[in-house]
């Protein structure tokens, strides 16, 4: 893994940033696999404004999101299809029909094997972005005691519904079930980027970057993946 220590959570984001439209600049028609949660915003935020400034160019990418919650319709503000148009896809040049993400209405298994279809479709992901959980979650991929390899519906964990819970008025309101790419369609990415922000995510990084590789803290697979970046705060260290 090639380890990047930032300073602050901007200069993470300009550099995750950085790195992406590098990739969509050697490659125009990228597939970009893309993440949620809080600590992606920033570098969605240094995108657009790349782009404002002509230096990305979003015409041709194609992006698969890792995960949706099962239940909620695109439309539903806590919906991670209304997270991304809002933060990223209504303010560049990609086509919306080249944007996926799963369908979180429709038959779970159904879409899941859709969603795993359309990717090999895309001929695979070039570059994956990935936040990490507390508790090792990369994408919704639950601690479990095996991994799964195909996008697949969760259950979520107490843990997750309580981190998470923060972006909804009330915990009753968050769904408990997920639709994920599995650890199987993350690790078949060519190229992966990890971006981890907060002292809150101190233990989490350690067990990524040396724990031992066990499917009860998911992210510690990609200790076994051949080109991972890790960009990070130095105080997550
Ligand atoms: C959610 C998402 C993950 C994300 C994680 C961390 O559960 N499904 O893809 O990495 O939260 O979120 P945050 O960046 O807000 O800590």
């Amino acid at each position: 893994m090639k380890i990047i220590r930032v300073n602050s959570y901007e200069e993470m984001s300009r550099k995750a940033a950085d790195l992406i439209g590098e990739e969509i600049n050697r490659k125009p028609d990228l597939v970009l696999g893309l993440a949620t949660g809080s600590t992606p915003k920033g570098t969605y935020a240094q995108l657009v404004s790349d782009y404002e400034k002509g230096k990305v160019d979003f015409s041709l990418v194609r992006t698969v999101n890792l995960d949706e919650y099962a239940g909620l319709s695109p439309e539903s503000p806590h919906s991670y299809r209304y997270f991304m148009n809002t933060q990223l896809f209504d303010h560049i040049n990609i086509d919306p029909a080249n944007t996926h993400i799963p369908d979180g209405l429709s038959d779970e298994e159904e879409e899941c094997a859709r969603y795993e279809q359309l990717i090999t479709s895309l001929g695979g992901i070039d570059l994956q972005l990935l936040g990490l959980g507390h508790n090792g979650h990369i994408g919704f991929n639950e601690p479990a005691d095996e991994y799964a390899r195909y996008t697949h519906p969760v259950e979520l964990t107490e843990s997750t519904i309580q981190a998470n819970s923060r972006l909804f008025e009330n915990v009753r309101d968050m769904p408990r079930r997920a639709l994920t790419m599995g650890v199987g369609t993350i690790m078949q990415a060519e190229r992966i980027l990890l971006i981890v922000s907060g002292e809150g995510k101190r233990e989490a990084l350690k067990q990524t970057l040396s724990g031992p590789i066990r499917p009860d803290f998911p992210a510690s697979v990609l200790q076994l993946h051949r080109d991972v970046t890790v960009i990070a705060e130095a105080d997550v260290f």
